[in-house]
């Protein structure tokens, strides 16, 4: 737990934040509610979406190349709000830079502990060895893995136009208990996920963001205005209206039409 006991928002270092896109703000959004008075940076790389389909060396280099910017604000800490980077090539990184790293992970430990559940994830995440040890461990020889290679860019481009039927066709015809959202993007339509498999939905998102909310504790004496949310890379102005949505309409994904 890191106490800072004096009103310095404007100046202090920034909890950064990255995801290849737009999937990270969800994330983003869960903490700044939580710690009303850090300083956030958004690093995305909305250009390049989907990272899901890449190959570890590829993925590794792009974020590299992110995390030297990072690297220059001295930040508080990165978040990893992409479930493929985090699954892929979070060990790497926790090697190669000097702050505190946080990744995101599926949540089928609490998912499988209710029922048979399935994980919805990018090819790179499903595919991966921390997924597979993460089935292995909390599992309970009843979660199967599915990707979705195309979701995740169907997304990110259609984000103020989604549509019920084209999200549908992306998904895998299965049945499922529970369903374990792996990869931030798809909690724009958490909803659509919900109905198609009509059954109870679990995502990394909360998990994480508590979990960020518990290592810097809440701050005091600090006004709220005063604080900073900085955006990098990719596709800012998509990114900025779209965390403006998520703060005025509390996360209510419907809402994202302009
Ligand atoms: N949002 C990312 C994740 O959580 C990756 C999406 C993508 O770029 O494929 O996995």
């Amino acid at each position: 737990m890191i106490y800072r006991m004096v009103c310095e928002a404007c100046a202090k270092p920034p909890i950064c934040v990255f995801d290849s896109g737009i999937g990270g703000l969800n994330l983003l959004y869960e903490c700044m509610r939580r710690l009303p008075h850090e300083n956030f940076a958004y690093f995305a790389d909305n250009y390049r979406v989907p990272y899901g389909n890449m190959t570890q060396d590829e993925l590794f280099g792009l974020t590299c190349g992110v995390f030297n910017k990072m690297q220059r604000l001295s930040p508080a800490a990165a978040v990893v709000a992409c479930n493929t980077v985090t699954a892929l090539c979070i060990d790497r990184l926790r090697e190669r830079y000097p702050f505190k790293i946080i990744g995101i992970q599926p949540a089928v430990k609490p998912a499988a502990a209710e029922g048979e559940c399935i994980v919805l994830a990018t090819k790179a995440t499903a595919e991966s060895g921390a997924v597979e040890e993460l089935v292995k461990r909390f599992g309970r020889d009843r979660t199967r893995v599915f990707q979705c290679r195309e979701l995740a860019a169907y997304i990110e481009n259609n984000i103020f136009s989604l549509d019920e039927k084209a999200v549908s066709d992306l998904l895998p015809n299965v049945k499922a208990d529970e369903v374990v959202l792996g990869c931030t993007h798809y909690a724009y339509v958490k909803n659509f996920i919900k109905k198609r498999y009509g059954c109870k939905i679990f995502d990394g998102i909360i998990g994480t963001a508590n979990h960020v909310a518990k290592i810097f504790g809440i701050e005091s004496h600090c006004a709220t205005t005063c604080r900073k949310i900085s955006f990098f890379g990719g596709n800012t102005v998509k990114n900025r209206t779209i965390l403006k949505f998520l703060i005025k309409e509390g996360a209510n994904y419907f809402a994202l039409k302009r």
